[in-house]
Protein backbone atom coordinates (compact mmCIF):
# COMPACT_ATOMS: atom_id res chain seq x y z
CA UNK A 1 0.00 0.00 0.00
CA UNK A 2 2.83 2.41 1.00
CA UNK A 3 3.05 3.39 -3.41
CA UNK A 4 -0.42 3.77 -3.60
CA UNK A 5 -0.32 6.91 -0.62
CA UNK A 6 2.63 8.70 -2.21
CA UNK A 7 2.21 11.74 -4.06
CA UNK A 8 2.20 11.96 -7.77
CA UNK A 9 5.13 13.40 -8.66
CA UNK A 10 4.38 14.24 -12.19
CA UNK A 11 1.45 16.85 -11.17
CA UNK A 12 3.20 18.35 -8.32
CA UNK A 13 0.21 17.59 -6.28
CA UNK A 14 0.06 16.18 -2.60
CA UNK A 15 -1.98 13.19 -1.33
CA UNK A 16 -3.95 14.67 1.81
CA UNK A 17 -5.64 13.28 4.52
CA UNK A 18 -8.33 15.06 6.33
CA UNK A 19 -9.74 14.05 9.45
CA UNK A 20 -11.83 14.98 12.27
CA UNK A 21 -14.94 14.36 14.13
CA UNK A 22 -18.26 14.35 13.08
CA UNK A 23 -19.34 17.76 11.76
CA UNK A 24 -16.11 19.35 12.14
CA UNK A 25 -16.17 20.39 8.22
CA UNK A 26 -14.15 18.25 7.36
CA UNK A 27 -16.12 17.07 3.82
CA UNK A 28 -17.45 20.85 3.14
CA UNK A 29 -14.30 22.79 3.85
CA UNK A 30 -12.55 19.98 2.20
CA UNK A 31 -14.58 19.89 -1.39
CA UNK A 32 -14.05 23.86 -1.21
CA UNK A 33 -10.54 23.72 -0.76
CA UNK A 34 -9.85 20.84 -3.71
CA UNK A 35 -11.86 23.02 -5.98
CA UNK A 36 -9.56 26.23 -4.98
CA UNK A 37 -6.61 24.12 -5.47
CA UNK A 38 -8.11 22.05 -8.37
CA UNK A 39 -7.17 18.87 -6.29
CA UNK A 40 -9.56 15.83 -6.31
CA UNK A 41 -11.65 14.90 -3.38
CA UNK A 42 -12.99 12.14 -1.95
CA UNK A 43 -15.61 11.92 1.35
CA UNK A 44 -14.84 7.96 2.96
CA UNK A 45 -17.52 8.95 5.12
CA UNK A 46 -20.15 8.33 2.36
CA UNK A 47 -18.86 4.80 1.94
CA UNK A 48 -19.92 3.75 5.49
CA UNK A 49 -23.31 5.74 4.88
CA UNK A 50 -23.67 3.67 2.19
CA UNK A 51 -23.04 0.55 3.53
CA UNK A 52 -25.26 1.36 6.84
CA UNK A 53 -28.13 2.59 4.56
CA UNK A 54 -28.22 -0.85 2.35
CA UNK A 55 -27.83 -2.72 5.66
CA UNK A 56 -31.33 -1.01 7.20
CA UNK A 57 -32.71 -1.70 4.33
CA UNK A 58 -32.03 -4.83 3.75
CA UNK A 59 -32.41 -5.64 7.67
CA UNK A 60 -28.93 -6.72 8.57
CA UNK A 61 -27.64 -6.39 12.09
CA UNK A 62 -24.21 -4.63 12.65
CA UNK A 63 -23.47 -8.46 14.17
CA UNK A 64 -23.77 -10.08 10.97
CA UNK A 65 -19.93 -9.60 9.53
CA UNK A 66 -20.09 -11.43 6.79
CA UNK A 67 -23.67 -9.89 5.85
CA UNK A 68 -22.31 -6.59 5.49
CA UNK A 69 -19.19 -7.08 4.06
CA UNK A 70 -20.84 -7.87 0.97
CA UNK A 71 -22.78 -4.97 0.91
CA UNK A 72 -19.39 -3.54 0.12
CA UNK A 73 -19.44 -4.70 -3.69
CA UNK A 74 -22.77 -2.65 -4.45
CA UNK A 75 -21.85 0.26 -2.96
CA UNK A 76 -19.98 2.96 -5.74
CA UNK A 77 -19.06 6.85 -5.00
CA UNK A 78 -19.44 8.99 -8.26
CA UNK A 79 -18.11 12.23 -9.28
CA UNK A 80 -20.44 14.94 -9.37
CA UNK A 81 -20.63 18.14 -11.33
CA UNK A 82 -17.47 19.55 -10.43
CA UNK A 83 -15.32 16.28 -10.05
CA UNK A 84 -15.92 15.44 -6.52
CA UNK A 85 -16.64 12.10 -5.23
CA UNK A 86 -19.14 13.06 -3.51
CA UNK A 87 -21.88 11.26 -5.09
CA UNK A 88 -23.09 7.84 -3.71
CA UNK A 89 -24.55 5.05 -5.96
CA UNK A 90 -25.93 1.82 -5.32
CA UNK A 91 -26.80 -0.45 -7.84
CA UNK A 92 -26.76 2.81 -10.10
CA UNK A 93 -29.10 4.85 -8.42
CA UNK A 94 -27.97 8.30 -6.59
CA UNK A 95 -29.13 7.43 -3.27
CA UNK A 96 -26.17 10.31 -1.36
CA UNK A 97 -29.58 12.54 0.40
CA UNK A 98 -30.79 8.67 1.63
CA UNK A 99 -27.34 8.49 3.10
CA UNK A 100 -27.17 11.50 5.10
CA UNK A 101 -30.62 10.64 6.88
CA UNK A 102 -31.12 11.12 10.64
CA UNK A 103 -31.39 6.92 10.56
CA UNK A 104 -28.30 6.75 9.06
CA UNK A 105 -26.74 9.12 11.47
CA UNK A 106 -27.86 6.86 14.47
CA UNK A 107 -26.68 3.88 13.12
CA UNK A 108 -23.46 4.45 11.15
CA UNK A 109 -20.92 4.59 13.89
CA UNK A 110 -22.25 1.22 15.08
CA UNK A 111 -21.63 -0.44 11.88
CA UNK A 112 -18.02 0.86 11.17
CA UNK A 113 -17.00 -0.57 14.33
CA UNK A 114 -16.84 -3.84 12.40
CA UNK A 115 -13.38 -4.66 11.71
CA UNK A 116 -13.69 -6.82 8.76
CA UNK A 117 -15.74 -4.07 6.69
CA UNK A 118 -12.90 -1.00 7.29
CA UNK A 119 -10.68 -3.89 5.84
CA UNK A 120 -12.91 -4.60 2.86
CA UNK A 121 -13.30 -0.90 2.49
CA UNK A 122 -9.02 -0.34 3.18
CA UNK A 123 -8.16 -1.27 -0.91
CA UNK A 124 -10.91 0.99 -2.20
CA UNK A 125 -9.56 3.88 -0.18
CA UNK A 126 -6.09 3.36 -0.83
CA UNK A 127 -7.13 3.23 -4.75
CA UNK A 128 -8.94 6.17 -5.16
CA UNK A 129 -6.16 7.75 -3.65
CA UNK A 130 -3.34 6.19 -5.40
CA UNK A 131 -2.99 8.81 -8.44
CA UNK A 132 -2.53 11.84 -6.23
CA UNK A 133 -3.23 15.11 -5.99
CA UNK A 134 -6.26 14.55 -3.72
CA UNK A 135 -8.13 15.20 -0.07
CA UNK A 136 -9.07 12.72 1.11
CA UNK A 137 -11.58 13.27 4.57
CA UNK A 138 -12.48 10.65 6.62
CA UNK A 139 -11.95 9.29 10.58
CA UNK A 140 -8.67 6.97 9.93
CA UNK A 141 -7.05 8.50 6.71
CA UNK A 142 -3.99 10.23 8.53
CA UNK A 143 -3.47 6.90 10.72
CA UNK A 144 -4.43 3.83 8.78
CA UNK A 145 -5.66 4.05 4.87
CA UNK A 146 -2.37 6.74 4.26
CA UNK A 147 -0.33 6.89 6.77
CA UNK A 148 2.38 8.08 4.70
CA UNK A 149 0.38 10.91 3.44
CA UNK A 150 2.16 14.19 1.96
CA UNK A 151 0.19 15.77 4.52
CA UNK A 152 -2.00 14.96 7.39
CA UNK A 153 -4.61 17.81 8.58
CA UNK A 154 -7.15 17.13 11.89
CA UNK A 155 -10.19 19.51 11.75
CA UNK A 156 -11.49 20.13 15.11
CA UNK A 157 -13.47 22.02 17.31
CA UNK A 158 -15.96 21.95 20.61
CA UNK A 159 -18.74 19.40 20.52
CA UNK A 160 -21.05 22.36 21.27
CA UNK A 161 -19.98 24.25 18.10
CA UNK A 162 -20.20 21.03 16.00
CA UNK A 163 -23.72 21.03 17.36
CA UNK A 164 -24.83 23.67 16.57
CA UNK A 165 -23.40 23.62 13.11
CA UNK A 166 -25.27 20.31 12.57
CA UNK A 167 -28.27 21.58 13.46
CA UNK A 168 -27.96 24.57 11.50
CA UNK A 169 -26.76 22.01 8.39
CA UNK A 170 -30.55 20.34 9.46
CA UNK A 171 -32.91 23.65 9.59
CA UNK A 172 -32.75 23.30 12.82
CA UNK A 173 -33.23 26.16 15.41
CA UNK A 174 -29.02 26.23 17.00
CA UNK A 175 -30.55 28.11 20.23
CA UNK A 176 -34.09 25.92 20.50
CA UNK A 177 -32.69 24.19 23.59
CA UNK A 178 -34.49 20.67 22.82
CA UNK A 179 -33.76 20.69 19.35
CA UNK A 180 -30.12 21.64 20.03
CA UNK A 181 -29.64 19.26 22.92
CA UNK A 182 -30.77 16.44 20.90
CA UNK A 183 -27.96 17.03 18.30
CA UNK A 184 -25.58 17.37 20.74
CA UNK A 185 -26.50 14.53 22.62
CA UNK A 186 -26.39 12.27 19.21
CA UNK A 187 -22.63 13.50 18.01
CA UNK A 188 -21.51 13.23 21.56
CA UNK A 189 -22.39 9.52 21.37
CA UNK A 190 -20.86 9.09 17.81
CA UNK A 191 -17.78 10.69 18.81
CA UNK A 192 -17.69 7.81 21.98
CA UNK A 193 -18.37 5.16 19.32
CA UNK A 194 -15.91 6.24 16.87
CA UNK A 195 -12.68 7.27 19.69
CA UNK A 196 -13.08 4.15 21.57
CA UNK A 197 -13.49 1.54 18.45
CA UNK A 198 -10.71 -1.19 18.81
CA UNK A 199 -9.82 -0.69 15.15
CA UNK A 200 -8.73 2.57 13.61
CA UNK A 201 -10.40 5.03 16.01
CA UNK A 202 -10.80 8.52 15.29
CA UNK A 203 -7.93 10.63 16.87
CA UNK A 204 -5.35 12.59 15.32
CA UNK A 205 -2.02 10.74 13.44
CA UNK A 206 1.23 11.86 15.38
CA UNK A 207 2.40 14.46 12.49
CA UNK A 208 -0.98 15.80 11.81
CA UNK A 209 -0.96 19.25 11.55
CA UNK A 210 -4.43 20.05 14.27
CA UNK A 211 -6.63 23.14 13.06
CA UNK A 212 -9.07 23.99 15.95
CA UNK A 213 -11.76 25.75 14.06
CA UNK A 214 -14.04 26.58 17.36
CA UNK A 215 -14.21 30.49 16.09
CA UNK A 216 -13.75 30.12 12.30
CA UNK A 217 -16.49 31.27 9.72
CA UNK A 218 -16.17 28.57 6.85
CA UNK A 219 -14.45 30.77 4.40
CA UNK A 220 -11.59 31.48 6.82
CA UNK A 221 -11.15 27.39 7.72
CA UNK A 222 -11.19 26.49 4.14
CA UNK A 223 -8.21 29.82 3.72
CA UNK A 224 -6.40 27.63 6.56
CA UNK A 225 -6.75 24.64 4.89
CA UNK A 226 -5.69 25.88 1.49
CA UNK A 227 -2.93 27.67 3.09
CA UNK A 228 -1.34 24.68 4.63
CA UNK A 229 -1.81 22.61 1.76
CA UNK A 230 0.15 25.44 -0.54
CA UNK A 231 3.03 25.74 2.29
CA UNK A 232 3.54 21.55 2.04
CA UNK A 233 3.70 21.88 -1.27
CA UNK A 234 6.27 24.80 -1.94
CA UNK A 235 8.14 22.66 1.16
CA UNK A 236 8.23 19.22 -0.91
CA UNK A 237 8.86 20.68 -4.40
CA UNK A 238 11.99 22.85 -2.52
CA UNK A 239 12.97 19.49 -1.49
CA UNK A 240 13.12 20.25 2.33
CA UNK A 241 10.67 19.67 4.88
CA UNK A 242 7.95 22.04 5.68
CA UNK A 243 7.20 23.48 8.96
CA UNK A 244 4.83 20.62 10.21
CA UNK A 245 7.74 18.28 9.38
CA UNK A 246 10.18 20.23 11.09
CA UNK A 247 10.78 19.07 14.67
CA UNK A 248 9.04 16.14 14.64
CA UNK A 249 10.22 12.64 14.08
CA UNK A 250 9.60 11.80 10.76
CA UNK A 251 11.41 14.32 8.41
CA UNK A 252 10.82 15.80 5.28
CA UNK A 253 14.14 13.85 3.65
CA UNK A 254 13.41 10.67 5.60
CA UNK A 255 10.11 10.41 4.02
CA UNK A 256 11.75 11.29 0.83
CA UNK A 257 14.38 8.57 1.17
CA UNK A 258 11.27 6.47 1.75
CA UNK A 259 9.34 7.20 -1.34
CA UNK A 260 12.17 6.48 -3.53
CA UNK A 261 11.95 2.78 -1.88
CA UNK A 262 9.71 0.55 -3.96
CA UNK A 263 8.25 -1.59 -1.24
CA UNK A 264 6.86 -4.82 -1.34
CA UNK A 265 3.19 -5.19 0.68
CA UNK A 266 4.14 -7.48 3.55
CA UNK A 267 2.64 -10.90 3.61
CA UNK A 268 0.20 -11.68 6.52
CA UNK A 269 -1.20 -15.37 6.00
CA UNK A 270 -0.01 -18.24 7.11
CA UNK A 271 2.35 -20.73 4.67
CA UNK A 272 2.06 -23.87 5.59
CA UNK A 273 5.78 -24.08 6.37
CA UNK A 274 4.56 -21.45 9.30
CA UNK A 275 2.04 -23.56 10.61
CA UNK A 276 4.99 -26.42 10.71
CA UNK A 277 7.88 -23.86 12.11
CA UNK A 278 5.20 -23.34 15.04
CA UNK A 279 4.52 -26.80 15.09
CA UNK A 280 7.66 -27.96 15.84
CA UNK A 281 8.61 -25.32 18.37
CA UNK A 282 5.82 -26.19 19.88
CA UNK A 283 6.35 -29.77 20.22
CA UNK A 284 10.39 -28.99 20.46
CA UNK A 285 9.04 -26.84 23.78
CA UNK A 286 6.92 -29.36 25.13
CA UNK A 287 9.28 -31.92 25.35
CA UNK A 288 11.52 -29.59 27.60
CA UNK A 289 8.71 -28.38 29.80
CA UNK A 290 5.42 -27.87 30.60
CA UNK A 291 3.81 -25.06 29.03
CA UNK A 292 0.48 -23.35 30.44
CA UNK A 293 -1.52 -20.95 28.32
CA UNK A 294 -3.82 -18.60 30.38
CA UNK A 295 -6.04 -15.47 29.21
CA UNK A 296 -8.48 -14.51 26.49
CA UNK A 297 -6.70 -15.55 23.65
CA UNK A 298 -9.93 -15.17 21.58
CA UNK A 299 -9.85 -10.77 22.39
CA UNK A 300 -6.97 -10.56 19.99
CA UNK A 301 -7.89 -9.11 16.81
CA UNK A 302 -8.33 -11.29 14.29
CA UNK A 303 -8.44 -8.53 11.80
CA UNK A 304 -6.15 -5.16 11.42
CA UNK A 305 -2.70 -4.03 13.30
CA UNK A 306 -2.02 -5.75 16.39
CA UNK A 307 1.54 -5.07 18.71
CA UNK A 308 1.85 -8.25 20.87
CA UNK A 309 4.33 -7.18 23.49
CA UNK A 310 6.12 -9.30 26.35
CA UNK A 311 8.74 -9.67 28.79
CA UNK A 312 12.03 -11.11 28.15
CA UNK A 313 13.83 -13.40 29.97
CA UNK A 314 15.08 -16.12 28.06
CA UNK A 315 15.64 -17.46 24.18
CA UNK A 316 12.78 -19.75 25.19
CA UNK A 317 9.90 -16.37 24.99
CA UNK A 318 9.63 -16.35 21.12
CA UNK A 319 9.39 -19.78 21.01
CA UNK A 320 6.41 -19.71 23.38
CA UNK A 321 4.63 -16.71 21.97
CA UNK A 322 5.50 -18.01 18.37
CA UNK A 323 4.48 -21.53 18.38
CA UNK A 324 1.42 -21.08 20.73
CA UNK A 325 0.28 -18.11 19.81
CA UNK A 326 0.50 -18.43 15.73
CA UNK A 327 -2.05 -21.42 15.27
CA UNK A 328 -4.58 -19.93 17.72
CA UNK A 329 -4.67 -16.62 15.75
CA UNK A 330 -4.45 -17.89 12.56
CA UNK A 331 -1.88 -14.87 11.69
CA UNK A 332 1.22 -14.49 10.97
CA UNK A 333 3.00 -12.70 13.57
CA UNK A 334 5.75 -10.54 12.00
CA UNK A 335 9.19 -10.15 14.35
CA UNK A 336 12.42 -7.96 14.04
CA UNK A 337 14.99 -10.09 15.06
CA UNK A 338 19.14 -9.32 14.64
CA UNK A 339 20.06 -10.95 11.37
CA UNK A 340 22.92 -12.34 13.48
CA UNK A 341 19.93 -15.13 14.04
CA UNK A 342 19.70 -16.06 10.66
CA UNK A 343 23.04 -17.65 10.83
CA UNK A 344 22.00 -20.17 14.02
CA UNK A 345 21.28 -23.32 12.83
CA UNK A 346 17.60 -24.57 13.17
CA UNK A 347 16.92 -21.27 14.98
CA UNK A 348 18.27 -19.31 11.94
CA UNK A 349 16.28 -21.86 9.69
CA UNK A 350 12.69 -21.51 11.78
CA UNK A 351 13.25 -17.64 11.87
CA UNK A 352 13.47 -17.21 7.90
CA UNK A 353 10.55 -19.14 7.58
CA UNK A 354 8.35 -17.89 10.83
CA UNK A 355 8.33 -14.42 9.81
CA UNK A 356 11.38 -12.81 11.77
CA UNK A 357 12.76 -9.60 9.42
CA UNK A 358 16.40 -9.10 9.90
CA UNK A 359 17.51 -6.10 10.99
CA UNK A 360 21.18 -4.34 11.16
CA UNK A 361 22.00 -4.04 15.04
CA UNK A 362 24.67 -1.50 14.32
CA UNK A 363 22.07 0.59 11.99
CA UNK A 364 18.79 -0.71 13.82
CA UNK A 365 16.97 2.16 15.13
CA UNK A 366 15.64 4.21 12.76
CA UNK A 367 15.25 1.40 10.30
CA UNK A 368 13.83 -0.92 12.53
CA UNK A 369 10.99 1.38 13.56
CA UNK A 370 10.31 2.33 10.31
CA UNK A 371 9.68 -1.51 9.68
CA UNK A 372 7.97 -2.14 12.49
CA UNK A 373 5.55 0.89 11.57
CA UNK A 374 4.88 -0.11 7.84
CA UNK A 375 4.00 -4.11 9.56
CA UNK A 376 1.47 -2.07 11.35
CA UNK A 377 0.27 0.57 8.90
CA UNK A 378 -0.48 -2.64 6.47
CA UNK A 379 -2.99 -4.07 8.50
CA UNK A 380 -0.44 -7.01 10.02
CA UNK A 381 -0.06 -8.67 13.44
CA UNK A 382 3.55 -7.32 15.21
CA UNK A 383 5.37 -8.78 17.63
CA UNK A 384 7.59 -6.79 20.20
CA UNK A 385 9.49 -7.03 23.50
CA UNK A 386 9.63 -3.83 24.42
CA UNK A 387 12.44 -4.14 27.25
CA UNK A 388 14.89 -4.77 24.12
CA UNK A 389 17.44 -7.17 25.21
CA UNK A 390 16.88 -10.25 27.82
CA UNK A 391 16.87 -9.84 31.16
CA UNK A 392 20.17 -10.93 33.11
CA UNK A 393 17.95 -11.83 36.40
CA UNK A 394 14.30 -13.06 34.87
CA UNK A 395 13.01 -9.42 36.05
CA UNK A 396 11.52 -6.75 34.27
CA UNK A 397 14.07 -3.75 33.24
CA UNK A 398 13.25 -0.41 32.03
CA UNK A 399 11.63 -0.77 28.77
CA UNK A 400 12.32 1.17 25.63
CA UNK A 401 9.66 3.57 24.46
CA UNK A 402 9.46 2.16 20.85
CA UNK A 403 6.69 -0.41 21.21
CA UNK A 404 4.72 2.73 22.65
CA UNK A 405 5.48 4.79 20.42
CA UNK A 406 4.62 2.51 17.51
CA UNK A 407 1.11 2.43 19.20
CA UNK A 408 0.64 5.95 19.16
CA UNK A 409 1.57 6.32 16.17
CA UNK A 410 -0.69 3.70 14.49
CA UNK A 411 -3.56 3.20 16.57
CA UNK A 412 -2.92 -0.25 16.85
CA UNK A 413 -4.38 -2.03 19.51
CA UNK A 414 -1.70 -3.68 22.18
CA UNK A 415 -1.25 -7.31 24.34
CA UNK A 416 0.33 -7.06 27.11
CA UNK A 417 2.03 -10.78 27.39
CA UNK A 418 3.86 -12.21 30.02
CA UNK A 419 6.05 -15.53 30.00
CA UNK A 420 6.20 -16.81 33.60
CA UNK A 421 9.61 -18.54 34.76
CA UNK A 422 10.95 -18.97 31.09
CA UNK A 423 13.98 -17.67 33.16
CA UNK A 424 14.49 -20.75 35.45
CA UNK A 425 14.07 -23.19 32.84
CA UNK A 426 16.58 -21.47 30.03
CA UNK A 427 18.20 -18.32 31.69
CA UNK A 428 20.37 -15.65 30.21
CA UNK A 429 24.07 -17.21 29.55
CA UNK A 430 22.91 -21.00 29.51
CA UNK A 431 24.35 -22.77 25.85
CA UNK A 432 20.50 -25.42 26.07
CA UNK A 433 17.65 -25.33 28.42
CA UNK A 434 17.53 -26.71 31.83
CA UNK A 435 14.64 -29.99 31.25
CA UNK A 436 12.14 -30.14 33.70
CA UNK A 437 9.08 -27.70 35.21
CA UNK A 438 6.39 -25.11 33.79
CA UNK A 439 6.50 -22.17 31.65
CA UNK A 440 3.23 -20.17 32.35
CA UNK A 441 2.39 -17.63 29.22
CA UNK A 442 0.07 -15.48 30.08
CA UNK A 443 -1.55 -12.95 27.57
CA UNK A 444 -3.98 -9.97 28.96
CA UNK A 445 -6.56 -8.16 27.79
CA UNK A 446 -5.73 -5.67 24.72
CA UNK A 447 -4.90 -2.07 25.49
CA UNK A 448 -5.26 1.03 23.37
CA UNK A 449 -1.95 3.32 24.06
CA UNK A 450 -3.72 6.36 22.72
CA UNK A 451 -6.10 6.55 25.36
CA UNK A 452 -3.13 6.87 28.22
CA UNK A 453 -2.10 9.89 27.55
CA UNK A 454 -4.26 13.16 28.61
CA UNK A 455 -4.94 15.32 26.00
CA UNK A 456 -2.07 17.98 25.56
CA UNK A 457 0.65 16.07 26.89
CA UNK A 458 3.46 17.01 24.67
CA UNK A 459 4.63 13.59 22.68
CA UNK A 460 7.81 12.70 24.90
CA UNK A 461 5.98 12.93 28.39
CA UNK A 462 3.13 10.46 26.60
CA UNK A 463 5.67 8.07 25.03
CA UNK A 464 6.48 7.49 28.65
CA UNK A 465 3.42 7.31 30.21
CA UNK A 466 2.35 4.76 27.44
CA UNK A 467 5.38 2.83 28.16
CA UNK A 468 4.36 2.92 31.63
CA UNK A 469 1.07 1.68 31.30
CA UNK A 470 2.20 -1.05 29.01
CA UNK A 471 4.80 -2.31 31.10
CA UNK A 472 2.73 -2.33 34.07
CA UNK A 473 0.24 -4.55 32.62
CA UNK A 474 2.89 -6.93 31.88
CA UNK A 475 3.96 -6.51 35.12
CA UNK A 476 0.64 -7.55 36.28
CA UNK A 477 0.29 -10.79 34.81
CA UNK A 478 4.01 -11.89 35.74
CA UNK A 479 4.94 -13.11 39.17
CA UNK A 480 6.25 -10.94 42.09
CA UNK A 481 9.35 -11.84 41.84
CA UNK A 482 9.53 -10.86 38.21
CA UNK A 483 7.98 -7.45 38.27
CA UNK A 484 11.28 -5.85 38.50
CA UNK A 485 11.23 -2.14 37.77
CA UNK A 486 7.46 -2.30 36.84
CA UNK A 487 6.35 -4.01 40.05
CA UNK A 488 5.29 -0.26 41.59
CA UNK A 489 3.06 0.03 38.16
CA UNK A 490 1.82 -3.12 38.53
CA UNK A 491 0.89 -2.69 42.07
CA UNK A 492 -0.67 0.59 41.45
CA UNK A 493 -2.78 -0.64 38.51
CA UNK A 494 -4.16 -3.42 40.52
CA UNK A 495 -4.88 -1.24 43.17
CA UNK A 496 -6.65 1.42 41.12
CA UNK A 497 -8.77 -1.23 38.61
CA UNK A 498 -9.53 -3.41 41.80
CA UNK A 499 -8.79 -5.92 40.33
CA UNK A 500 -8.85 -9.75 40.94
CA UNK A 501 -5.36 -11.02 42.05
CA UNK A 502 -3.06 -10.83 38.57
CA UNK A 503 -2.59 -14.50 38.09
CA UNK A 504 -3.52 -17.73 39.18
CA UNK A 505 -7.07 -17.75 38.85
CA UNK A 506 -7.13 -16.99 35.13
CA UNK A 507 -8.83 -19.46 33.14
CA UNK A 508 -6.36 -22.01 30.92
CA UNK A 509 -7.30 -21.83 27.83
CA UNK A 510 -4.59 -24.14 26.25
CA UNK A 511 -1.80 -26.63 27.46
O1 LIG B 1 -17.87 11.89 8.08
P1 LIG B 1 -19.24 11.31 8.30
O2 LIG B 1 -19.95 11.90 9.46
O3 LIG B 1 -20.05 11.27 7.06
O4 LIG B 1 -18.93 9.79 8.67
C1 LIG B 1 -19.94 8.93 9.09
C2 LIG B 1 -19.37 7.84 9.96
O5 LIG B 1 -18.57 6.97 9.17
C3 LIG B 1 -18.45 8.30 11.09
O6 LIG B 1 -19.16 8.62 12.27
C4 LIG B 1 -17.57 7.09 11.31
O7 LIG B 1 -18.19 6.18 12.18
C5 LIG B 1 -17.49 6.46 9.94
N1 LIG B 1 -16.24 6.75 9.24
C6 LIG B 1 -15.15 5.98 9.58
N2 LIG B 1 -13.97 6.15 8.92
C7 LIG B 1 -13.85 7.05 7.94
C8 LIG B 1 -14.94 7.87 7.60
C9 LIG B 1 -16.13 7.71 8.30
O8 LIG B 1 -15.24 5.16 10.48
N3 LIG B 1 -12.69 7.16 7.30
Amino acid sequence: MASSSRRNRDDGGLIVALDGPGSSGKSSVGAAAALELGYRFVDTGLLYRAVTWLAIRRAIAAEEVAGLVELVAEVELAPDDQGRLARVLVDGSDVTEEVHSEEVDARVSAVSRVAELRAALLERQRAMAAAGRIIVAGRDIGTVVLPDASLKIYLDASVEERARRRAVERGLDPDGPEEAAAVLVELRRRDELDRTRPVAPLRPAADARILVTDRNAFEDTVAMVVETIGEAEAADAAGRPSRRDAGRGVGGAERRGRDRLAEAPIEGGLTPLIRIVAWGARLIASAVTRVRVEGDLGAIPRVGPVILAANHASNADPVIVGAWLTPRLGRRIHWLGKKELFDWPIVGWMARHGGVHPVDRSTADLEAFRLARRILDEGHVLMVFPEGTRSPDGALQEAKDGAAMLALRTGAPVVPIAVADSDRRWPKGHLLPRPGGRVTMRVGEPLLLTDVPPEGADRKAAKGMATRRLMGAIAALLPDRQRGVYATDAVDRLHAETATPPHGDRRATGV
